[in-house]
């Protein structure tokens, strides 16, 4: 048994956060010491919020976990992982169109640091049809998104998302 603060990664675009990624981030906290939600900040893909944005609207919702901890990364998310001195990337999975892709990456990571360890948590059934890109479509058309995005930042979303985008 080694006594090592164990620390996971939860990553992603959360452009924005919905139910599904809070539910994964609620779990996966049980199962580290601290668990980091690694949002990523690519220049070349498109986000609808900033990065800023991103990361707060996440810190709204997870202030009650104390052992959850919200930072934005660049690059290489190994590389990330390898600098928080974390073990595993932390995942969701919705259907089995998600594996795929999925399964590719954890891949390339693992071919990247051997030691790494991909840790897949299946999402709720209640969740498995939500996404963000859905959340945004909806609230964009006027659509009401109460129950797919955490209560506290539901206005927040819906105001990005009926204010003219250009
Ligand atoms: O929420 P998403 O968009 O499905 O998250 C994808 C994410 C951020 C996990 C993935 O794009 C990622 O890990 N990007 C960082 C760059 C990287 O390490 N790519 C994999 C090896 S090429």
């Amino acid at each position: 048994m080694d006594n090592k603060i164990k620390i996971g990664v939860y990553p992603g675009s959360f452009d924005p956060l919905t139910n599904g990624h809070l539910d994964i981030i609620k779990r996966a906290s049980k199962l580290f010491d601290k668990l980091i939600v690694g949002v990523l900040h690519n220049d070349s893909k498109k986000a609808i919020f900033s990065m800023e944005e991103r990361v707060a609207l996440i810190k709204k919702c997870t202030s009650d976990i104390p052992n959850v901890e919200v930072e934005f990364f660049k690059g290489l998310l190994v590389d990330f992982v390898r600098e928080r001195n974390a073990t595993a990337i932390v995942k969701g999975l919705r259907a089995v169109s998600d594996y795929e892709y999925e399964l590719q990456m954890a891949m390339l990571n693992k071919h990247i640091d051997k030691e790494l360890e991909t840790i897949f948590l299946m999402a709720d059934i209640q969740n498995s049809f939500l996404s963000s890109s859905a959340v945004k479509e909806l609230a964009y058309h006027g659509g009401d998104i109460s129950g797919l995005v955490p209560e506290v930042i539901k206005e927040d979303i819906v105001v990005k998302l009926t204010k003219p985008l250009h």
